[in-house]
């Protein structure tokens, strides 16, 4: 059996590192560029444009032409679609290339971008190709000898503002949307990983979206991303990120009163009852904590387990997660690589540290591995309680709190008790146990039995301090789209 993936790591071309804007290449107006670092090896892999807002205003001076007078205005939205498609094929032709420069970029393993990330970049741009035409309003029946009818018209330039954990898949939720809607793009990238993002606006460009359509602009949040916020010809932004960020975005937009929806984190409960299929359990709550490297908006931080079933429970999952590979990305047979960056493997270590202080007890795993690169044990902390540290913050790494519950009522109360409100997920055979908490856990996705169970066309999305509006299905097409009332008298 092969054990590394081809093409490897030191084969994979970087194609494109400059701003993309109107259908060109063009470097930062500064001259300036930056490093985007490999996190498997700590090693520069290329310099890339710094964008800021002379390059953002270039960009969405382009979107708008391209979406007031340029010939996407006036394309059939069919032949949008087939564009969609077409870029999806074309993904999908290269697939190999593109899962190779993801993981090149981010560090998450090769074995995760070809066959989870790849794959749904692929699912989520067929499936608003295939609503480009199916996009509309509806007749009103008012008083009066009137004719009263909805359109439903795209919201105009759209800026996107993504993060590092899943570059392409972000992408993917951001332009499909949008372009099926008949907007215009100004994509920011996350600093750490651009290279994905720069590479599918390329395969845009020759399938054949028109220049200006697509823009991307790679740069840093309080330069380039605070410019896509401010500019006055951008109608939209739409974010993944910190909560943190999106209170700034909140108030950078205020001047300009942009339509916003925000994708932010979460500290998502997962509950498992002592009747639950325990190996499946098991199974999930170690995916669906550390998938990604624990960098996942919906990781399954906070795991309650019933009293009964806890120490059973607690061997199940330390034995699987010792078990867990972690090493060389490009290794086939790897689980779990490098953190993204220094900054968010200082944060993790810190946490881990703060959990050790504050008396939680470390299972298993707690240390950095090698001394280079970005790799980090996974960690189980047992003996949790509701108001450590590690339990209330979102710590993006591959570290597992343990809560113990006897009493339901008071569980519930305890899963909400956090300003999150992404995901949460129970394990158990009660069918009424299941359906109980599905209604009364605050979070804009639940998952029964499963974990991480994504689909193109389900909204995803989060209740409280977790976000605005959501992404995927038919919603998050309406995010991009206005509605028109035309009234005519008769
Ligand atoms: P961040 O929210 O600062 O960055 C996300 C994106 O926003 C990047 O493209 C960044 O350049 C941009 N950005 C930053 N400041 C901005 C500003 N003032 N205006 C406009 N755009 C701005 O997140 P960061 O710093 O990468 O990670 C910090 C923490 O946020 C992580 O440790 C994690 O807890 C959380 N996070 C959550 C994510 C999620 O999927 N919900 C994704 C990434 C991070
Ligand atoms: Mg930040």
């Amino acid at each position: 059996m092969a054990t590394t993936f081809e093409p490897s790591s030191k084969n994979i071309s970087v194609q494109h590192t400059d701003c993309f804007i109107d259908g060109q290449w063009l470097p930062a107006q500064s001259g300036k560029t930056f490093a985007t670092i490999n996190p498997a090896t700590e090693e520069v892999i290329a310099q890339v444009a710094e964008g800021d807002a002379a390059d953002i205003d270039l960009a969405a001076q382009a979107a708008r032409r391209a979406f007031d007078t340029g010939p996407w205005r006036t394309m059939d939205a069919r032949d949008r679609g087939r564009l969609l498609y077409q870029l999806a094929d074309r993904i999908e032709s290269e697939i190999d290339d593109l899962a190779a420069l993801e993981t090149l970029d981010n560090g998450k393993p090769i074995s995760e971008s070809r066959t989870g990330d790849l794959p749904f970049v692929i699912d989520v741009l067929r499936y608003y190709a295939g609503y480009a035409d199916k996009i509309h309003g509806s007749t009103i029946p008012i008083r009066g000898r009137n004719f009263c009818y909805t359109r439903r018209e795209p919201v105009g330039v759209a800026g996107q503002i993504i993060p590092w954990n899943f570059p392409m898949l972000m992408t993917a939720w951001k332009w499909g949307p949008a372009l099926a809607a008949g907007c215009t793009i100004v994509m920011k990238p996350a600093e750490q990983t651009p290279l994905t993002c720069l590479r599918m606006a390329q395969l845009a460009h020759e399938v054949g979206f028109p220049p200006g359509v697509i823009n991307v602009v790679p740069g840093f949040g309080p330069t380039a991303g605070a410019a896509v916020v401010k500019h006055p010809s951008i109608d939209k932004v739409a974010f993944t990120g910190e909560h943190i960020t999106a209170q700034t975005i909140t108030r950078d937009s205020a001047a300009t009163l942009k339509r916003l929806t925000f994708e932010l984190g979460g500290k998502s409960p997962n509950v498992v009852f002592a009747d639950a299929d325990l190996d499946a359990a098991a199974r999930g709550a170690y995916v669906g904590l550390y998938l990604n490297q624990g960098q996942c908006c919906c990781a399954g931080s906070r795991l309650f387990v019933e009293e009964s079933i806890h120490d059973r429970f607690v061997e199940k999952l330390r034995e699987l997660t010792e078990n867990r590979r972690v090493g060389d990305p490009f290794a086939l047979d790897t689980e779990q690589g490098p953190q993204v960056d220094q900054k968010q493997f200082d944060k993790i270590m810190s946490y881990i540290d703060q959990g050790k202080a504050a008396g939680a007890t470390c299972v298993t795993g707690g240390e950095r591995v090698g001394d280079c690169g970005y790799f980090i044990q996974p960690t189980i902390f047992d003996n949790v309680t509701d108001d450590m540290p590690i339990a209330t913050d979102e710590i993006f790494g591959p570290v597992l709190s343990v809560l113990t519950f006897s009493d339901a009522q008071q569980m519930i109360e305890r899963a909400n008790n956090t300003f999150y409100g992404l995901a949460a997920a129970v394990w158990t055979r009660d069918i009424s146990r299941a359906h109980d908490f599905a209604a009364r856990v605050r979070a804009g996705t639940v998952w029964v039995n499963c974990y991480d169970m994504f689909d193109a066309a389900a909204p995803f999305g989060g209740f409280k301090m977790s976000g605005y509006g959501r992404e995927l299905g038919e919603e998050g097409l309406k995010a991009y789209t206005e509605s028109k009332t035309v009234t005519i008298a008769l």
